[in-house]
């Protein structure tokens, strides 16, 4: 690491320190601490993830003046605004502040997130700087890399707080992109741990798109994959506020499926297969994901399915399979 990165990180370590402070220790902190608490978050949790507060009166900047912080430095950190005069100020406040860390577990951004009523972003992150590149991070790798090895996979979830929820319940080898799709950066850092993925996004429409899309941008990846799909309508962290962390635990287990498996659910949604047409594009879109399989038992058992469930004699299924295969070989 060389230098002015370190000095960066070493500003990203103390500002840390100071919101973790404010949330625990002061009574600026108390409101967000209750929401915390409210969530089911337990105190260890809390400490081992270091969540923080930033408080509605901005103090970081004032902190790192009386700390003789150079304003170049404190610039380039993505921690403050510059207004048109050039003064620095606060870039969170009233926030609940979650530490992003990079490979080796060093601070290099945050994620705050609103906790009353208002109409702002939801979550608001650090803008990219020198130490931190939102295509190569992936929040809670550093500290879920050993558990990856050691299960031999890694679970990726939609958002922060379900990861927290998982490690509370203690699957701890999840791990969360910052709000967007893969990189291939960060596949490329999964690679280079483990070969099985599990997708484990929320049980919402949204949450099932992304799944779709996640599968799809992982298809070359050669990682293993499987989906663990939450009940309709709750995300990870909800399943384990509403059920504990034991059912959480068991749920993860035994809710893996394949890909196919949750294709052909997929392929269901916002459709009504008693109705003609409906049916007709289900079907269709089925024999494509069955044209993908190599296997083929596995062709067999999905077309006998289909035969059986639909009414459908087999050999129609199979000519139609025949048309997609010519068009991809
Ligand atoms: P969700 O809307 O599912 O939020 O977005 P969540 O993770 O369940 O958040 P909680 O439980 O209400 O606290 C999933 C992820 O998308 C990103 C965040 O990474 C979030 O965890 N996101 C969401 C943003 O970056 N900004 C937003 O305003 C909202
Ligand atoms: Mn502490
Ligand atoms: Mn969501
Ligand atoms: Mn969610
Ligand atoms: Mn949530």
């Amino acid at each position: 690491v060389n230098s002015p990165n370190r000095n960066l990180i070493s500003l990203h370590e103390d500002a840390k320190k100071l919101y973790h402070h404010i949330l625990i220790n002061t009574e600026m902190g108390e409101q967000a601490l209750e929401y915390l608490k409210n969530r089911g978050l337990s105190d260890d949790t809390i400490e081992h993830y270091q969540l923080g507060f930033a408080p509605q009166q901005k103090i970081l900047e004032e902190f790192f003046k009386q700390k003789k912080i150079s304003y170049d430095l404190l610039r380039k950190s993505g921690l403050f605004i510059e207004d048109a005069d050039g003064n620095l100020k606060d870039r969170f406040f009233d926030r609940i502040m979650f530490p992003i860390t990079d490979t080796n577990g060093s601070v290099v951004a945050f994620s705050g997130r609103v906790f009353d009523q208002n109409n702002q972003a939801k979550y608001l992150n650090s803008p990219e700087t020198e130490i931190f590149n939102k295509r190569k991070v992936l929040f809670n790798f550093s500290n879920a890399k050993d558990e990856i090895r050691k299960q031999h996979s890694v679970i990726l979830f939609e958002g922060f707080m379900d990861v927290i929820s998982a490690f509370q319940s203690n699957v701890k080898n999840g791990i969360a992109s910052m709000g967007t799709s893969l990189t291939k950066e960060q596949i490329y850092q999964i690679k280079r741990h483990t070969k099985n993925l599990y997708i484990c996004y929320d049980g919402d429409i949204p949450g099932q798109n992304a799944i779709d899309r996640a599968l799809k941008l992982l298809q070359g990846s050669q990682l293993d994959l499987g989906v663990i799909k939450m009940p309709k309508g709750i995300d990870p962290d909800e399943y384990r506020k509403q059920y504990g962390e034991d059912k959480f635990f068991n749920y993860v287990d035994s809710a893996k499926e394949s890909p196919v498996s949750f294709e052909m659910q997929y392929l269901k949604l916002n459709r009504n297969l008693d109705n003609e047409k409906d049916l007709t594009s289900y079907i269709s879109d089925v024999l494509k994901v069955v044209a993908k399989m190599s296997k083929p038992i596995e062709r067999e058992i999905y077309l006998n399915q289909l035969t059986e469930q639909f009414n459908i004699d087999k050999n129609i299924l199979i000519k139609q399979l025949d048309e997609i295969d010519a068009f991809e070989p």
